[in-house]
Order: C-alpha cells, then structure tokens, then sequence
C-alpha cells in the first residue's frame, strides 16, 4: 500500500487546480440508466470511485468511452455513457462494498427497467449509514421493496412508478438523489419536502432537466417534479469540487501561505469561507478562482456541521487540523454522522491537544506539530493528516492512502507544485 510522506513547515505558494466534484459526478453518471440516449460529462475528476462506480455501471450494460472530444474544449475528461440497453439490474456485494455511492444506482434502475436488485451498502468507517430513507422514498413512488440475502429487491408496479408526496424526516443528500432520479420517469407529479439542497444535488437537478426532466424548485428544499415518459440524451459538465477547494483553502491557511485555487467557485462554499473568515483567513474572487492569504493571525472558532448551506460534514476534518495551530481554542461539533473523529487520535500523535466529549471536540491551538508516522481511516480524516504534516516540524508519513485517493485526484502533484515537500513512496501489492 502506498504512503505520502511530507517534511513540513513549508508556507503554500501559487496555484491549484480545483477538479470536478466527486460528490456530483457520482450521481450524475447513474443518471446515464434514465435514457438509452448518450449522457457526455465533462470535467469529470480522475478518482477511484469514479473508476467504481464506471465498473458498476459497466455491469449493467452501459457503453461508455473516456477522453472523447469535449464540447467547446471544456476542460477535465470527458466521459461519454450510453444506456441503450440495460442487460443487467443487479449490483453486486463486491462493487457496492467497495463504495456506498452505489446505491444511487437503484432509483434510476427501478424508473427505467421497473426493477433493480442492490446490494445493502454496508456501514462504513464514519458511521452505520442506513438506506432507510432511500427505501421509503421508492416505495412512496409504488415500489414494492424487500431484502432478500442481503440485497435490496425493488420492483415498481406493471404500469411503472407514480409521482407522489415524498417527506424525508431528515435531510439526506443520496436520498434526494435517489428520489429526484426515480420520480423524473414516474408517472404523475411529485414533490419531494425537506430536500437536500447540497451543490451537488443542484448539479444532478440541472442535468436531468437538460436531459429533458420537468424539475421546479432547484435549490430549494422543496422539488416538484413532473415525470416523463422518457428522457433524452446532454452534454453536461461537472461542477468545482468545493470540499476540494476547502481542503487546498485549509492547506494554505494551515501553513499560512498564499494560493490561488483555479476553477473554485465561492458561492459554493460560502459557510466554509464565512468559518475561514472568521479564524483570520481571507478568501477573494479572482478572475480564475478564488484567492487563500493566511499569512497572519489565525484564531480559533466553534463550528457546528449542517446539511447545505451550513458548514460541511466533509469539512470537519480539515478544519479541525487548521484548528489544533490556531491560537486560542475551538468547538466543534459533528451533527451529521455519529463516528467522524477519528482523525483526532492521529491528530494528538502529532501533538495537537483535543478532547471529545460526545459529538463535540475541544481543541486547544498550539504553537507547532510535530510529524510522526500516522494511519488514514477514511477519506476527509486522511487529508486532515496530510494538513497537520503540511504544517508540523519534521516528517510525516502517512499510511494507507488508498482511502486519500477516493476523492483527491493527483495530490501531492497539486501541493508540491506550491511549494511542499511532500512524496508518494509505492507500497508493494
Ligand atoms: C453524501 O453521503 C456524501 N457522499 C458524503 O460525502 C457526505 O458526507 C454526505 O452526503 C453528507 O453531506 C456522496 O455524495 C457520494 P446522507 P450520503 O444521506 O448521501 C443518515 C465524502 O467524504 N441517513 O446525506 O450517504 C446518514 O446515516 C462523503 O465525500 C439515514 O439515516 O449522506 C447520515 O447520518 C462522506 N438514512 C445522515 O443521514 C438514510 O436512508 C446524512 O446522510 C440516509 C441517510
């Protein structure tokens, strides 16, 4: 298994390109089931679980080609999938296991084939994460569901799915997703209350209805949703990562550098530049981005994880290695998954001073990390730790990064090109 080791201590200086977001391009690339037309995505980032999920969606039947020619030179790749005919409606343990975004297969199989058959995805390192609310969103829309041998058997009704009332009790963003996909072919109308209104979402929304979807409400934590009897084709680019963008912002603050991030887009991260803000740390517009400058102060702030617009669960992580060098003390509380700090007993090992008191954690800034040899658990927590050694004295090696490469495309080449010492050693296997 590979490691990235890291002399720290350098301050960040220059340009990072921001990729397309993985979040986004792993529920549009399911949306391909809806249509036997071509879906072309670009600005797709090069991640593991894109890999995945294109693995997954090959299982089903799907055609699709890589690096085609993008429309009008759009930058990232561009990846062409085509649905024409769905030969199989099963996702297996083996695929799903591997990446929970699988599951966002099951609403557009069951609108476009009337049946889908999913593997249970499993818990994961940061918590249970149950399908439940997937679940009652499509059997809301007609479908009958069971769980047979550890799949998820879904089958709509003869005449297809029907649009309907949907309540999510609280907000899940693949819940939506799954819900938006299934009604976009339903017969009828839907709404669907207490929404996830999460960037990524929006993104999905606004592919499906250039597929040909009637969708109102976009960005709301309502949708109404008008379905079709068919969808078409669309060329349809992928937007910024913005969990990418925050964690380069952390990267520069933490190491009180200055950067430019290319292609990151404010208005996406406004709760995360408002957090960064007030611990001293400036983030402008610029005509290709946004700028980082933290070369001053950096305080300690109490932050609190929300679905969209508040602060991002998948930001936690970072932040709080920004605060274990932050002058002064911070909490921060973790509302979204019930086992998100794992990060902390890492982040001690390099000396950071944090206590957890249920879903808070108390963190007490010090003047400097030191580097040590720590092991990555899931993904944000690993990039935490690449933070924390960006800025400690001395040398950090990071273990297990296979987790770091689900959703961070080529970082130690963005980091060492502003400056870092930082490398990838190949693990053997
Ligand atoms: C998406 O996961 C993201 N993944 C996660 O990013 C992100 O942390 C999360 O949304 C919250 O923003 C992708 O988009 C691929 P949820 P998702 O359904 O959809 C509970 C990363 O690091 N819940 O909004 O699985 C759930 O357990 C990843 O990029 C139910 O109880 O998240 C959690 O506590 C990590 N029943 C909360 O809701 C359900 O049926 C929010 O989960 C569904 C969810």
């Amino acid at each position: 298994m590979d490691r990235i080791r890291i002399q720290g201590g350098v301050p960040l200086n220059g340009a990072i390109p921001i990729s397309g977001a993985k979040n986004a391009a792993l529920a549009l690339m399911p949306a391909c089931l809806l249509t036997g037309e071509t879906l072309r995505l670009s600005n797709l980032p090069h991640l593991a679980d894109i890999t995945t999920m294109a693995n997954l969606l090959g299982r089903h039947g799907v055609g699709m080609t890589l690096n085609g020619h993008a429309p009008g030179g759009q930058a990232g790749r561009v990846l062409e999938l085509t649905a024409a005919r769905i030969s199989d409606t099963t996702a297996p343990y083996d695929l799903v296991r591997k990446m929970r975004a699988s599951i966002l297969v099951l609403g557009p199989l069951v609108a476009r084939c009337g049946e889908a058959r999913v593997s249970l995805p499993g818990g994961c390192a940061i918590g249970t994460r149950p399908v439940d609310l997937h679940l009652k969103a499509l059997e809301a829309l007609g479908a009958a569901i069971a769980v047979e041998g550890g799949y998820i058997v879904a089958r709509a009704p003869a005449g297809g799915l029907k649009g309907a009332q949907i309540v999510f009790p609280s907000v899940t963003v693949g819940g939506t997703e799954n819900a938006l996909m299934a009604a976009v072919l339903a017969g009828g109308d839907t709404v669907i209350a207490n929404a996830a209104r999460e960037p990524e979402v929006v993104d999905l929304a606004r592919c499906l209805v250039a597929m040909g979807a009637e969708i109102d409400g976009i960005g709301s934590g309502s949708l109404r949703v008008r379905g079709q009897p068919s969808l078409h084709g669309a060329d349809y680019a992928v937007l910024p990562d913005r969990i990418e963008t925050g964690t380069y912002a952390v990267a520069a603050a933490i190491t009180r550098g200055d950067v430019e991030l290319v292609d990151a887009r404010l208005d996406l991260m406004e709760a995360v530049a408002r957090a960064l803000a007030d611990c001293g740390v400036r983030l402008s517009e610029t005509p290709r981005g946004v700028r980082v400058a933290a070369n001053g102060h950096v305080g300690g702030i109490d932050i609190m994880t929300e679905p969209y617009p508040g602060f991002p669960t998948d930001m936690q992580a970072q932040l709080m290695a920004l605060m274990a060098t932050a002058e002064g003390a911070s909490m921060i509380t973790e509302t979204i998954f019930e086992n998100r700090f794992m990060h902390v007993p890492e982040l001690v090992r390099m000396g950071a001073r944090i206590t957890v008191h249920g879903a808070s954690a108390i963190v007490r800034g010090v003047p400097h990390l030191s580097g040590a040899p720590v092991m990555a658990t899931d993904l944000r927590a690993s990039v935490s730790l690449i933070l924390a050694g960006l800025a400690a004295e001395g040398e950090t090696m990071v273990n297990r990064v296979y987790h770091l490469d689900r959703g961070y495309e080529r970082l130690e080449e963005k980091l060492g090109a502003c400056g870092a010492r930082i490398e990838r050693i190949k693990g053997e296997g």
